[in-house]
């Protein structure tokens, strides 16, 4: 049964996450969490930050992994998933540069870097706290809609839905890259807490499929929710508008 909170618009969105991320932290000081990039996370991002710089939330033992990146940007490009993090959060907040972990999509051998890197979250606990974002398409980190899935770290051919609506992030749509590293779904729902951001009327029919689905569908990545014990889904009234019940 996932659960539903709707806010009245982004901003309240932004802060109902951003206080859940403090809330978290609050808990357990070292807390190990994967947040989302994209459009939608960047006021919860912000918010954050503010929070951070008016030392609300202390970030200073706090762990934190990309759940995903596009193969094969380097971390300074302005289009990576790493620079995006550090532009809209670590900038500005005092989580340790070594407390920062993105998969290396420059490697020589990018099996073993899934590998590596799957390790690594292994090597910490494995996440307390999960964010997501959604695609439109449903899909969860960058895990599209597959007949099958791999659970764990790995390479992904991106759709072209996903390749178009984020398009919009690059002057020229070929630019967009055709392939990521992903974390997997079994790596998410390992996380002891996950909350999923949603915003705006374009996420309102994947909401609506979100909210009314009731068991797991591959071809809706995001279903595999279904079998977390403690999913929150944070969304804005837009984003809720085609859910009767919710409005
Ligand atoms: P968006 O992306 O926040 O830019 O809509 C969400 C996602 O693809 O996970």
């Amino acid at each position: 049964m996932l659960n539903f909170t709707v806010t009245e618009n982004y901003d309240a969105m932004s802060a109902l996450a951003a206080w859940r991320v403090a809330k978290a932290l609050e808990r357990k000081p070292e807390l190990v969490m994967t947040l989302p990039t994209g459009g939608t996370p960047i006021g919860m991002l912000q918010e954050m930050s503010r929070m951070a710089q008016q030392k609300k939330v202390d970030f200073s033992q706090a762990y934190s992994f990309n759940i995903d990146e596009y193969i094969p940007l380097k971390k300074e490009d302005p289009q990576s998933y790493y620079w995006f993090l550090d532009h809209y959060f670590y900038q500005h907040a005092n989580l340790p540069v070594e407390n920062r972990f993105v998969p290396d999509v420059l490697a020589d051998d990018l099996l073993t870097e899934c590998a590596r890197y799957e390790q690594a979250i292994v090597d910490h606990g494995d996440f307390d706290l999960t964010v997501l974002g959604i695609g439109h398409d449903g899909h969860i980190g960058f895990n599209e809609p597959h007949a099958t899935h791999s659970p764990v770290c790995h390479i992904i051919d991106l759709n072209e839905e996903t390749i178009e609506a984020n398009a919009r992030f690059f002057t020229h749509r070929e630019e967009v890259p055709r392939q990521a590293i992903t974390l997997g779904m079994g790596t998410i729902l390992k996380s002891k807490e996950i909350v999923l951001i949603a915003n705006g009327l374009s996420k309102a029919q994947v909401m609506k499929q979100l909210f009314d689905c009731k068991r797991v569908d591959p071809l809706f990545p995001a279903s595999f929710l279904l079998l977390h014990p403690d999913v929150t889904i944070i969304c804005d009234q837009e984003a809720a508008s085609l859910i009767p019940s919710l409005r």
